[in-house]
């Protein structure tokens, strides 16, 4: 077995939770630093000293999204900016959006995760890896391009979108690997398949890192089996830096979560108790090894379980199994996240409409395709042009919120279903594949 950090990927539990031990105490003293954990300890009494081991961990309060969008821009930078080089920012449920910060230390450590994953599923200095990320503020694009590049391989960032452009660099530039979100694979198979090409018996595809959003074990036999590839499950979020969190191995049951540079724990959605191993809670993540903006007991929303027993690679971070899904309603859309507030809040903005919509997620010709329906209120015209408009207008203003095309339907008032109780807002009736 060939391991990118053998010692640290194979390290024995004890060594590995004294490493975590001693972090953790480096976490809260850096932590102390930033105006947001300033507050917060000072209120709980909280300081390096109360770590001691890593049940200590419990004491610590949790953060969430809110807290994020409330200290935005700033307000959780525990160096100062002349050390930090990189802002991510994404967008949050209402308001503001996130921001996360990065000093140089914080990306080499980043890139290195990254390449630890790409190592780690067989890609090497002789691959061509090809990112279909979006790149700019989507973590997976300049996040997957500095692992890659460190790991040695040629690197093609192709960005998102333009199938015909990415099966041009796969054909003519030998791309061996990719780095593709489970709905575009099913896309751009389609789009291979249009220009004659079998991307089993035509191309040099040879392993995909896929993740950005939830599939299944079949989906991923149907994706492997399509473009002749094996597919491995690569879990991340911005808040924890984007993609390398967990990643799989070449075992393909369950996703190793890098336990030196976060800790881990999935607790009850409701109560924040700890699950027990095996049962299905949310993901609470604590930042081991990020200087610029440490987080503490990062509530994910994320929806998974710890796996029980050894993993036959020798790696000795803990697996989580695939993800269920969040316990909030974001969407997850072409890889781009979304909150239907997100889509309230722009809708709400023009006064010739009501107050009445719905969203549907679809399946178009291999594609997510977002529709939004809404109501115009009763004193709006008839008239052609000016509905047309207002559509041109809506869709622009949603485009700009959310980073992707939605189609726009303007119906009558009263033709949407009025649900009793809590409105649903949101149908999926997307098939992958
Ligand atoms: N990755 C790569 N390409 C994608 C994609 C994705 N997630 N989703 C759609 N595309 C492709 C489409 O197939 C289309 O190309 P084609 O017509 O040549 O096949 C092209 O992008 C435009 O798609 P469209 O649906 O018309 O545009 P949009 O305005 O609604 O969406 C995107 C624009 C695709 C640029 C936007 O959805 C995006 O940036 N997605 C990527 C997000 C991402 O990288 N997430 C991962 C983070 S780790
Ligand atoms: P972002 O911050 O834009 O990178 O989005 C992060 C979110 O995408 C996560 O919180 C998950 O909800 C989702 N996500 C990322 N990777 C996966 C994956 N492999 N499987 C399922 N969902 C994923
Ligand atoms: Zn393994």
């Amino acid at each position: 077995m060939e391991y990118w950090q053998k010692e640290l990927e194979t390290m024995p539990r004890p060594a590995l939770e004294k490493l975590q031990t001693e972090r953790l105490r480096e976490t809260v003293a850096r932590a102390s630093a930033a105006p947001f954990y300033a507050e917060v300890f000072a209120r709980e009494g909280i300081t390096p000293e109360s770590i001691t081991s890593l049940r200590d961990l419990q004491k610590l309060p949790f953060t969430t999204k809110e807290d994020l969008r409330e200290s935005y821009p700033y307000g959780m930078a525990a160096i100062p900016l002349e050390k930090c080089v990189r802002l991510h920012s994404s967008s949050g449920t209402t308001g503001n959006p996130t921001v996360v910060l990065h000093s140089q230390r914080d990306l080499d450590a980043w890139a290195d995760q990254v390449a630890r994953c790409m190592y780690m599923v067989g890609i090497r200095d002789t691959d061509v890896f090809q990112n279909t990320s979006g790149y700019g503020m989507f973590t997976g694009g300049l996040g997957f391009q500095y692992g890659a590049e460190k790991l040695g391989a040629l690197t093609v960032p192709a960005a998102a979108g333009n199938s015909k452009r990415q099966i041009k660099f796969i054909m003519d530039f030998g791309t061996t690997s990719l780095h593709i979100i489970p709905s575009y694979a099913a896309r751009l198979t389609e789009a291979m398949q249009e220009e004659g090409i079998d991307p089993v018996r035509d191309t040099k595809l040879r392993v995909i890192c896929m993740g950005a959003e939830p599939h299944s074990e079949e989906q991923r036999r149907r994706i492997e089996k399509m473009l002749g590839v094996k597919a491995y499950n690569c879990f991340g979020m911005s808040e924890m830096n984007g993609p390398g969190v967990a990643f799989e191995c070449t075992e393909q049951n369950g996703l190793h979560i890098w336990e030196d540079y976060v800790i881990a724990e999935i607790v009850d959605p409701e109560t924040l108790e700890p699950m027990p191993e095996g049962e299905v809670g949310e993901l609470v993540l604590t930042t081991l090894n990020r200087e610029a903006m440490p987080l503490v007991r990062y509530r994910t929303r994320d929806l998974t379980c710890f796996l029980p027993g050894e993993c036959a690679c020798g790696r000795t971070h803990r697996r989580i199994a695939r993800l269920r899904g969040r316990s909030d309603d974001m969407i997850i859309i072409k890889g781009v996240n979304i909150f239907p507030v997100q889509i309230e809040k722009i809708l709400m903005q023009f006064g010739e409409l009501g107050g009445n919509y719905l969203i549907t997620l679809d399946t178009v010709n291999g594609s997510d395709e977002l529709t939004v329906e809404v109501e115009l209120n009763d004193l709006f015209t008839d008239d052609y042009s000016e509905l047309q408009r207002l559509t041109k207008d809506i869709i622009h203003s949603l485009k700009n919120e959310l980073l992707i095309t939605p189609r726009l339907k303007l119906v009558a008032r009263g033709s949407l279903p009025v649900s009793e109780g809590k409105a649903v807002r949101v149908k999926d009736f997307r098939k992958l594949i």
